[in-house]
């Protein structure tokens, strides 16, 4: 397990500077190009989700898509895109959160998820926790059960604090701080 999670953390790219002076951005395309440390990434969650009786996946666009996705197909449950404004055709619930500038929104379909079903939530990143707390929000407005929230990186305190708005959160690794040989 942790020579695993060693792996998937040396297939993320760290980017300084990206998207803006100070951050050390943390690029999981480089993660997608390795099949194995992909694979055994949502192998993790699946294990971890299986006996949960996990009825929804939903992920935040987008890159809570590619591994919410492939983590509905793994424990058999269905997957709900939660997307920014606009995105979505038919009716939808939104739910508006605070950036460090301005504000951003969340939107998902009326009807895509029945009252009390159990669900769990995926992005790939969590910082402040804004975009998840928003993401709760939506799940709880339509009547659902959100068991967790999961991610691949998160920030230490949370890693060890296991929690985000009083719920569970679950985190596979910190972000890396220095450059990573990409
Ligand atoms: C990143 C990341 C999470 C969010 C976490 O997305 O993918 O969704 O930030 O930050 P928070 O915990 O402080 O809310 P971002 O909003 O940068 O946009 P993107 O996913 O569209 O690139
Ligand atoms: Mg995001």
């Amino acid at each position: 397990e942790d020579s695993r999670l060693q792996a998937i953390s040396e297939a993320i790219r760290v980017v300084p500077h990206f998207p803006k002076q100070g951050i050390m951005f943390q690029d999981i395309t480089t993660l997608l190009l390795d099949p194995k440390a992909f694979k055994d990434t949502v192998d993790i969650f699946v294990d971890h989700y299986r006996d949960m009786d996990i009825s929804v996946v939903a992920g935040v666009e987008a890159r809570g898509f590619i591994f919410g996705s492939s983590i509905a197909i793994g424990i058999g449950a269905k997957f709900v895109p939660l997307c920014k404004p606009g995105k979505l055709p038919g009716e939808v619930i939104s739910e508006k959160y605070v950036l460090e500038y301005g504000t951003d929104c969340l939107e998902m379909h009326v009807g895509a998820v029945e009252p009390c079903e159990r669900v769990i939530i995926m992005d790939d990143l969590v910082a402040t926790g804004g975009t998840l707390s928003a993401a709760i929000r939506l799940l709880e407005r339509a009547g659902a059960e959100v068991v967790e929230c999961a991610c691949v990186i998160g920030l230490s305190d949370l890693k060890v604090r296991r929690k985000l708005n009083g719920k569970p959160l679950y985190i596979l690794l910190e972000p890396r701080q220095v450059e990573n040989g990409f």
